[in-house]
C-alpha cells in the first residue's frame, strides 16, 4: 500500500516505519527535518513534490534528491516532504495519492498547544479533497478518562488537571476527525513506555481494558499495523493496555 506518515520522526512513528518498510509499503512521510527521517529509516530517501510554503524537497543524506531505491530496511519504499503539519499545502502534498494515512503526531514540550487539533484539521481536508478513505491516528485514553465507568474518581479528578493542555489538544483532534466522513480509527493508548514489542496486549472500545494502565510504543504501531486493513475497528477508539 501506499501510506502517509506523520510523525515518523518520532517514537511511535519510528515504529511504524519499520514496520512499514519492513512490511513492503510504499511510505510517503512527513518531516520537519528529512534528515531526521533519512536516519530512522536507515535507507536513502526519495524527496518529494511539496507544494507549500516549508514543503518540498531538500538535499537527503546517502539519497539525494531523487535518487531513493532501496536500502538496508525492508522492501518498501520511502519519500519525504519536508514540511509542518500545520501547514495544509505540505499535509495535502504527502496524502495526495496515499491509498491510507497514519499519524502518530504528538507536540514536542508545550511549544505548541494546538498541534494535534490544528493537524487534524488539515488530513482531514487534505483525505477529503484527494479522495483518501483510512485513518488511523495516535489519541491518548487520558482525555477521555472522565466518561470511564471503571476509573477511580480520585484520577478521574486529577489527571485532566496536570494534563489540561494536552488533553484539550486531544479532545479537540478526536472531535475533527469523527466529524469527518473518512474510514477513521482513533488509537487511545494509555501510559507509553518504550519497552519492545510483545504483539500482546488487551483492547477494549473507548476506555482503557480494566485495571490496565501502560503500553508500549512499539505495540501501538503493531496494533495499528494489524487494523490497517481490518473493519473491525473502523469508526472506533480503541484503547490499549496490558
Ligand atoms: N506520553 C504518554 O504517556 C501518552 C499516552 C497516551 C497517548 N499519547 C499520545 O502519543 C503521541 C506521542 O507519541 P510519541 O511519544 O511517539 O511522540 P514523539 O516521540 O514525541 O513524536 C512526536 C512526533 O510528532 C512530530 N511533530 C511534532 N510537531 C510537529 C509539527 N508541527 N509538524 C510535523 N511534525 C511534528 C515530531 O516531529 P519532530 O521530530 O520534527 O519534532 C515527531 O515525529 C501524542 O499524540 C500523545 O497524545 C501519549
Amino acid at each position: 500500500m501506499k501510506l502517509a506518515l506523520l510523525g515518523g520522526t518520532g517514537r511511535i512513528g519510528g515504529h511504524l516505519l519499520s514496520w512499514a518498510l519492513e512490511s513492503g509499503h510504499d511510505v510517503q512521510a512527513l518531516a520537519r527535518d528529512p534528515e531526521a527521517l533519512a536516519v530512522a529509516a536507515r535507507q536513502p530517501v526519495r524527496t518529494g513534490s511539496g507544494s507549500g510554503s516549508g514543503s518540498g524537497s531538500g538535499g537527503l543524506g546517502s539519497g539525494g534528491s531523487g535518487s531513493g531505491g532501496l536500502g538496508s530496511v525492508g522492501r518498501g519504499s520511502l519519500t519525504v516532504t519536508a514540511g509542518d503539519a500545520l501547514d495544509a499545502s505540505a499535509v495535502a502534498a504527502v496524502v495526495s495519492g496515499a491509498d491510507a494515512v497514519l499519524s502518530a503526531l504528538g507536540p514536542r514540550g508545550a511549544k505548541s498547544p494546538d498541534l494535534l487539533g490544528g493537524a487534524a484539521r488539515n488530513i482531514t481536508a487534505a483525505m477529503a479533497s484527494a479522495r483518501v478513505r483510512r485513518l488511523i491516528c495516535v489519541s491518548a485514553a487520558g482525555a477521555f478518562i472522565k466518561g470511564d465507568p471503571d476509573t477511580g474518581a480520585l484520577v478521574k479528578a486529577i489527571l485532566p488537571r496536570i494534563l489540561a493542555k494536552p488533553f484539550a489538544d486531544t479532545q479537540q483532534m478526536e472531535a475533527v476527525i469523527r466529524a469527518s466522513d473518512l474510514d477513521w480509527t482513533l488509537v487511545r493508548a494509555t501510559r507509553l513506555v518504550n519497552t519492545a514489542r510483545t504483539g500482546r496486549y488487551r483492547v477494549r472500545p473507548d476506555y482503557p481494558p480494566v485495571g490496565g494502565g501502560k503500553i508500549s510504543r512499539a505495540d501501538v504501531a503493531d496494533f495499528i499495523g494489524r487494523v490497517l486493513t481490518d473493519d473491525d475497528w473502523v469508526r472506533g477508539a480503541p484503547s490499549l493496555a496490558y
